[in-house]
């Protein structure tokens, strides 16, 4: 992060909307929520929130819902087990428990009642985000780079202020799938936004840029979300607000460069956890030989 006076207020706090059905997953998600399935060996929100502290974040705002206490659990003491640890000389396993530990007073939880939708649940942080600029990171993505997506986008943000989201590319023909940016001017590692377009049909799409789960946010979408009328599917959707939002605002767009892994899939969740076995040197070095061997001779089962 650069040292320099910012002219805008600073990137503090993070929002993570954990409250959704989790529905592609069942039945692994009917009693446990999909943001606690382990990538090797963490939960996924934990990678989610480990990008968020070394983007700097202080505060982390979980929109939590029913059966999803557990994630509570996980960002808090283990005062047993760790006092079971301490007794047997544990070192190594305490210092994997507290590294995971936000400081005191750093976490809020919230809950969405109903799932109506990310924007509903974005909307359910507003009062503890106050009138102040923040992350929102969809906490199914689990983005992989050395330095963190949230930390490059913030480097932008700290040049342009604004509103700032991450994009990707994707294949001219999988375009309708996504939200698409329109492209403008470089900028600060970035681009200026000059437009956003929700799943455009086939052919029409402005660029190959999708919106993929990072966003830096102005206070003023807060009260879009509050006056939104439900879109697609039913459900206040966090795209509809942005395009109100850039109406008086300006975006800019950053381009993600790392491997993004969409956990909220089973196929995404899979190659997640080959992804991390093999960043993981040890792990990739007795694994490597045994997967490809293993993808060689597999084959679908027919009945
Ligand atoms: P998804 O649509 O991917 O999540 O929402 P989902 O509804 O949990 O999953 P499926 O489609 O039923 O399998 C993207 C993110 O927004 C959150 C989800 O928890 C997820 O992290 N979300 C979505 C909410 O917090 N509340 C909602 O009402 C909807």
């Amino acid at each position: 992060m650069s040292n320099k006076v910012l002219s805008h207020k600073p990137v503090r706090k993070a929002v993570f909307p954990v409250a959704g059905l989790g529905t592609r997953f069942l039945p692994a998600t009917k009693a446990v929520p999909k943001e606690m399935l382990t990538v090797v060996d963490k939960p996924v929100i934990q990678y989610v929130v480990e990008e968020a502290r070394a983007a700097g974040i202080e505060h982390f705002v979980f929109v939590t819902g029913r059966n999803k206490g557990v994630i509570e659990d996980h960002f808090d003491q283990q005062v047993e087990l760790e006092q079971t640890l301490r007794e047997r000389g544990k070192q190594k396993a305490l210092d994997i428990l507290a590294e995971a530990l936000p400081g005191p007073g750093q976490t809020s939880f919230t809950r969405q009642q109903a799932p109506l939708g990310l924007g509903h649940a974005v909307w359910c942080a507003r009062n503890i985000i106050g009138n102040e600029p923040f992350a929102l990171l969809l906490p199914d993505m689990i983005m992989q780079d050395e330095r963190g997506c949230m930390s490059r986008m913030v480097d932008v943000y700290n040049e342009t202020g604004g509103n700032v989201i991450s994009t990707e590319e994707v294949a001219p023909e999988e375009t309708h799938k996504y939200g698409i940016v329109e492209k403008g001017a470089p900028i600060a590692g970035g681009f200026k936004v000059n437009g956003m377009v929700e799943k455009p049909a086939q052919g029409t799409a402005p660029s190959n840029l999708i919106i993929s789960g990072r966003y830096i946010l102005q206070p003023e979408i807060f009260d879009i979300l509050e006056n939104q009328q439900s879109g697609a599917g039913g459900e206040i959707q966090l795209t509809d607000g942005m395009l109100e939002l850039a109406k008086i605002q300006d975006f800019f767009g950053f381009t993600f460069q790392g491997r993004t892994f969409d956990c909220g899939s089973k196929e995404g969740f899979i190659k997640a956890n080959v992804a991390y076995a093999m960043w993981d040197k040890k792990m990739a070095k007795a694994l490597r030989p045994e997967l490809e061997q293993l993808l060689a001779s597999i084959k679908p089962r027919t009945a």
